[in-house]
């Protein structure tokens, strides 16, 4: 006993007891007023917070940056200059599953890398993938749902899934991906990062340049065959963050290069096709991948809970250097990631240890509302502009505050992009799958395909589906109807090409 600190309530008075209630008499009735029993069932009550809507179940670590290259004829980012070094944080995540669902589910894998620079944090939130399902956040909600369960019996349904995804067409890059390989990863070291989205990139001249970044893991990229996918999902739920967690207490910390592809600014303009479209990838002999850097990941949480669980990261968190694209999904994301954490967390989740910066400073004229931790000194005014100079508080900076920009004009509208010659939805799927997946790698993504086949039970949603990769590849298809059993039919087209 002695040599054991004494439990205190949470002002910090000593407990009696953390095993007895207070009860009248041994064998009596429970007195309401034992405060510190009240308070403990209270605080246990209260210990689960909502779970991201997508990519709930996920782990994570801490690590550095460093620049190793010099791409600062691209950039003015403190982050990206030659020699600098940067704290990281990294989370990796599954799409659909729930907190408790098994990591080997096959999903597209989150990828959500946090600097902390001496301008503000910066977050890329992207995935294993170097694309996306969709291209207009409108339809995002009613992908997630058609992704996780059914309103009346809450159930993962195959036709709902493929239901959404064979009705919009420019999902195919993406599912082919998440159909193959890389839809089953051997672990979250063995996967590559990207950030998905064109962003933009300003150097100190004030010269703009569109960027998309890959983060090449060292590790190499390694997958799992299905059935040993389906066996550990049974066996062990969290094998994906088991094996990042012991890899780091074991000193084999894992790392990954950061690269960017390039593309000058006026190049968007007539580029062969939508350059901000998120389904699309830039061919890498038109933009070569550029080193930046490299990092590793070196620190496991010390709490799971206040450092992953209540990490909250925002593709709108940019620095003076870096910035958005007129990607119509990621101008969404931007307002949709902060909205979300107010909800899940609460008004001031930055303030929290592992959202505030960790190389800058906060100064802004916000205050108040639930849980506010920091606050400014007494004679900061509470409103700008004011007449009290540097203690009065700060004054905005555009000299330091550089946004990414772009021109844009027109009517208000709701429509797709503009078509460009190669902006077909899937044009890029059928290049993934007949040129860049090799026989074996096509052999099991044909056997994957037929497995999800035969989870379909709606016959013009199992039609679509012969469509839909017929689209893709006219033999693919064929051989799917083969091997499904399915007679070679006329394609019926039940609501595509809207
Ligand atoms: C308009 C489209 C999208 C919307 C509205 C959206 C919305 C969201 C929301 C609300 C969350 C939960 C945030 C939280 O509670 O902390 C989330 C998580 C996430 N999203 Fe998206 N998302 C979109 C597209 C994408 C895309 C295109 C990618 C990848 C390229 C992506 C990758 C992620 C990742 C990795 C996470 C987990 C973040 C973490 O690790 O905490 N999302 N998304």
């Amino acid at each position: 006993m002695a040599d054991k600190p004494a439990t205190t309530t949470q002002t910090g008075t000593p407990v009696a007891s953390d095993a007895h209630s207070l009860t009248v008499g041994a064998d009596g009735v429970t007195a309401l007023h034992d405060r510190y029993l009240v308070e403990k069932l209270a605080s246990f009550n209260r210990e689960r917070v909502p779970e991201r809507n997508p990519h709930a179940k996920g782990g994570g670590a801490f690590g550095e940056f460093e620049v190793t290259e010099d791409v600062s004829a691209y950039t003015r980012a403190a982050v990206f200059q030659p020699g600098a070094k940067s704290e990281t944080l990294l989370r990796f995540s599954s799409v659909a599953g729930e907190q408790g669902s098994p990591d080997t589910w096959r999903d597209v894998r989150g990828f959500s890398l946090r600097f902390y620079t001496t301008e503000g944090n910066l977050d890329i939130v992207g995935n294993n993938t170097p694309t996306f399902f969709l291209r207009d956040a409108m339809k995002f909600p009613d992908f997630i749902h058609s992704q996780k369960r059914l309103g009346a019996s809450g159930l993962r349904d195959a036709d709902m899934q493929w239901d959404f995804w064979t009705l919009s067409p420019e999902s195919a890059h993406q599912v082919t991906y998440v159909m193959g390989d890389r839809g089953l990863s051997r672990s979250w070291r063995h996967l590559n990062g990207y950030g998905s989205h064109t962003y933009q990139w300003v150097n100190a001249q004030g010269e703009r340049f569109w960027v998309k970044y890959h983060f090449l893991s060292h590790q190499g990229v390694e997958r799992m065959s299905a059935g040993e996918a389906e066996r550990i999902a049974g066996e062990d739920a969290d094998y994906y963050r088991r094996d990042l967690y012991e890899a780091i207490e074991r000193g084999d910390f894992p790392k990954w290069d950061v690269y960017v592809q390039i593309m000058p600014y006026e190049e968007a303009k007539t580029y062969r096709f939508n350059p901000f479209d998120l389904t699309k990838t830039w061919s890498k002999k038109d933009y070569p991948r550029i080193k930046v850097g490299t990092f590793t990941l070196n620190r496991n949480p010390q709490n799971f809970f206040a450092e992953i669980e209540q990490a909250a990261f925002s593709p709108g968190n940019q620095v003076p250097g870096t910035g958005i694209s007129p990607d119509k999904m990621l101008m969404a994301r931007v307002f949709s990631y902060s909205d979300a954490q107010r909800y899940r967390i609460g008004a001031n989740f930055n303030q929290l240890p592992v959202n505030q910066p960790h190389a800058a400073q906060v100064r802004n004229y916000m205050h108040e509302g639930q849980m506010q931790y920091h606050y400014a000194p007494a004679e900061h005014r509470v409103y700008t502009p004011n007449s009290y100079g540097a203690a009065g508080g700060p004054e905005a900076d555009p000299l330091l505050g550089v946004e990414a920009s772009w021109e844009s004009d027109g009517e208000l509208v709701r429509s797709a992009a503009t078509l460009r010659e190669d902006d077909g939805d899937f044009v890029q799927a059928s290049i993934l799958y007949r040129e860049v997946f090799d026989d074996e790698a096509r052999e099991r993504f044909v056997q994957t395909l037929v497995g999800q086949y035969n989870g379909l039970t709606v016959p013009a949603i199992q039609e679509r589906f012969f469509w839909y990769w017929g689209q893709v590849d006219q033999d693919l298809e064929t051989q799917l109807r083969a091997l499904a059993g399915a007679p070679i039919g006329e394609p019926e087209p039940i609501g595509i090409g809207e």
